[in-house]
C-alpha cells in the first residue's frame, strides 16, 4: 500500500512559554509529534496527558503521541482519554506488546510500536498485521537535535524487506535527526512519515519548512516506488 508523505513537527523543540502560537505555525503538518518522556526510560522528562489535551484543543492537526516510558499499560489510557489519534509504545518497554496494541485499536486510535536503534526490526515480525505504523528511531531517545544515526538505512531496507515478505504494509516513522538534507534518502527506502523537530522549530519559516520537507520526502518516494 503507497502512504503519501506526512511531516510530523516534535513539539519537544516548540516553546512551551508559546505553545498555542507554535501550533498554528505548524498548522499545515500532517500529524503533530507529541514526545512523552518519564525521565525513567529516558534521561528526560516532558509532557503528560494536560500537554496532549491542550494540544487537542488548540489545533485540528492528529496528534501523534509518542511514548517513551516504562510500563506503558499503566499510562496509556490517559494519552488515549486525551484525545491521541496515534499511539506509539516502545517494544523495549512493553512486556505484552500484543495486548497493548490492541487496547491502543480497541479504543479507536492508530497503534504503533516504536524500535530503539539497537533493536532489531525482527522485533515486530509477528506483530506486523495488527500495526498502523512502526516508528523507526534514528537517534537514541530522550533528547532533539541530536545526529542521524547512518545505520538506520540499512535497518530501513531490513524492515521494507520484512513488510514485503509478509505482506502487510503499515506507515513507516523515522524520529531523530531528519532535515532538509536527508529527508530523500529516507523517504527512498520505504518511509513515509517524518518527525521534525529542530528542522521545523529551528527554521525561519517553519511552515515553509513543512513544505519543503514533505516535497523533497514525496518525490523522492516516487522515484524510489518506481525502481
Ligand atoms: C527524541 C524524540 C524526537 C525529537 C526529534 O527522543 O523522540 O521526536 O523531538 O527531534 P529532532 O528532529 O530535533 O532530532
Ligand atoms: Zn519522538
Amino acid at each position: 500500500m503507497a502512504h503519501d508523505a506526512r511531516i510530523a513537527p516534535s513539539i519537544l523543540s516548540a516553546d512551551m512559554a508559546h505553545l498555542a502560537r507554535d501550533l498554528e505555525r505548524i498548522s499545515g503538518a500532517d500529524l503533530i509529534h507529541i514526545d512523552v518522556m518519564d525521565g525513567h526510560f529516558t534521561g528526560n522528562l516532558t509532557f503528560g496527558a494536560g500537554i496532549v489535551a491542550a494540544c487537542k484543543r488548540s489545533t485540528d492537526v492528529p496528534l501523534d503521541v509518542h511514548m517513551m516510558v516504562t510500563n506503558p499499560d499503566e499510562t496509556i489510557d490517559w494519552y488515549l482519554d486525551a484525545g491521541a489519534d496515534i499511539v506509539t509504545v516502545h517494544a523495549e518497554a512493553s512486556t505484552h506488546l500484543h495486548r497493548t496494541v490492541m487496547h491502543i485499536k480497541d479504543s479507536g486510535a492508530q497503534a504503533g510500536v516504536v524500535l530503539n536503534p539497537a533493536t532489531p526490526v525482527s522485533v515486530v515480525e509477528d506483530i506486523l498485521p495488527e500495526l498502523d505504523m512502526v516508528l523507526i528511531m534514528s537517534v537514541n531517545p530522550g533528547f532533539g537535535g541530536q545526529s542521524f544515526i547512518e545505520g538506520t538505512y540499512a535497518k530501513l531496507e531490513r524492515l521494507n524487506s520484512l513488510c514485503d515478505a509478509s505482506g502487510y504494509h503499515p506507515s513507516i516513522e523515522v524520529d531523530g535527526g531528519i532535515s532538509s538534507k536527508n529527508i530523500e534518502r529516507v523517504a527512498a527506502l520505504g518511509a513515509d512519515t517524518f518527525v521534525a523537530g529542530s528542522a521545523v522549530f529551528g527554521a525561519d519559516d517553519p511552515a515553509a519548512e513543512i513544505e519543503l520537507l514533505r516535497s523533497l520526502a514525496q518525490s523522492a518516494m516516487r522515484s524510489g516506488a518506481a525502481r
